[in-house]
């Protein structure tokens, strides 16, 4: 869901990129990009890119080739950071959770004390089965091996906490990496991404005479980042705008009632779709609030399903990988009301009924009773 405001924002004009308007806007973008992960020791960079971007960059600026990193992959987009390290030369182990599954930390902790590893990649929430990672453990192991935290927040940042600081935590489990990309929890339209470098990760580039990028080389990028009337390639202004105005309502919501708000609105249509009679993938102490995978009852055929639910007006995925035909994932993130996902379970109750699986609506639907529309 985009909101209006976000919506009238990218429909302004377009301002030249050197415009001291736009030049304001881009610096307030990147001053509440640091608020939102509390990156007040490290640097923040919002540019023109995808969440796949934005990974590449995590690793080319903090791990050189020939040097070894750990992913701990809960699912397919884990599996995209061994990907990309192989493009540039990196060495790579990988711990693989079963989908629906997380990496177990003894694994971590034993394959840590085996190997010495630059850094260590995280999915938050991996997309494709709805599993949250236990960044609360984790991420004090890593650190105590003295490897970085490279953490994918595509499927998480402003909808889960995933702070930077040094003040508010223990310094000795600081994330060194957050990366996400504009089109989920943020609410905007996807062309953005943004990456937060805590100070090591900046160390680790700075430590590096080269790196195998020219745009994805965050060098390139700080003087603009520190001053946005300066030049390297030309942002997309619009966009820009656009974000400005979906992180402003973000911290009129304010961020922790807005996690609080994830975890219940997911707890609550996780609830409605086990009444119904679905699996959800994800164990619920292991679940995500921004997405559900969810498995089909028997005899229920995927494609009919998302058709008949897309011409009600609800849009879900399909599974992905061995899940494909099998399961289906609905995002609950961002801007999604308890109203909205109310109408999902409904929609879902008549495809069903249509199908020859009638289920009884009405427990499902008081798993939203007391939750704010
Ligand atoms: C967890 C996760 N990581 C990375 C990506 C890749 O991001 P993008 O599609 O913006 O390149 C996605 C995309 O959905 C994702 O869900």
């Amino acid at each position: 869901m985009v909101q209006p405001e976000v919506l009238a924002a990218l429909a302004r004009e377009t301002l030249s990129h050197t415009d001291p308007r736009f030049v304001e806007i881009y610096r307030h973008a990147l001053m509440r990009t640091r608020e939102l992960f509390a990156c007040h020791q490290g640097e923040v960079f919002v540019l023109a890119g995808s969440g796949t971007l934005a990974m590449e960059m995590s690793l080319l600026n903090t791990v050189q080739a020939g040097a070894r990193i750990l992913v701990l992959s809960q699912g397919y987009f884990g599996d995209r950071f061994a990907q990309i390290a192989q493009c540039y030369g990196i060495l790579v182990d990988c711990l693989t959770a079963e989908w629906g599954r997380q990496v177990a930390a003894s694994e971590v902790a034993s394959m840590l004390s085996r190997n010495r590893y630059r850094a260590v990649t995280i999915t938050h929430v991996d997309t494709s089965t709805g599993v949250q990672a236990d960044l609360e453990t984790l991420v004090p192991l890593i650190k105590q091996h003295g490897a970085l935290v490279i953490l994918d927040g595509v499927c998480a940042s402003a909808a889960l906490e995933e702070s930077m600081s040094r003040e508010s935590g223990n310094p000795a489990s600081t994330l060194d990496v957050v990366l996400t990309g504009s089109q989920k929890a943020i609410g905007l339209p996807p062309g953005l991404l943004v990456l937060a470098m805590g100070e090591q990760a900046m160390a680790a580039r700075q430590a590096m005479p080269t790196v195998p990028a020219y745009y994805g080389d965050v060098l390139n990028w700080l003087p603009v980042m520190q001053n946005p009337s300066r030049y390297f390639a030309t942002p997309p202004v619009n966009l820009i705008v656009a974000y400005e105005t979906g992180l402003e309502g973000i911290f009129a919501e304010g961020l922790p009632a807005r996690y609080a708000r994830h975890r219940a609105q997911a707890r609550a249509f996780r609830a409605a779709m086990r009444s119904m009679g679905f699996t959800v993938l994800a164990e619920e102490d292991l679940a995500a609030p921004t997405v559900s995978c969810l498995l089909y009852l028997r005899g229920i055929e995927d494609v009919a399903f998302r058709k008949a639910l897309a011409q009600r007006g609800v849009i879900v995925a399909g599974g992905l990988a061995h899940l494909q035909g099998k399961a289906f994932r609905l995002g609950h993130l961002g801007n999604v009301t308890a109203r909205e996902l109310r109408q999902a379970v409904i929609a879902m109750a008549e495809v069903l009924q249509e199908m020859g699986n009638p289920v009884d609506r009405e427990p499902a639907l008081s798993a939203f009773d007391g939750l704010p529309e």
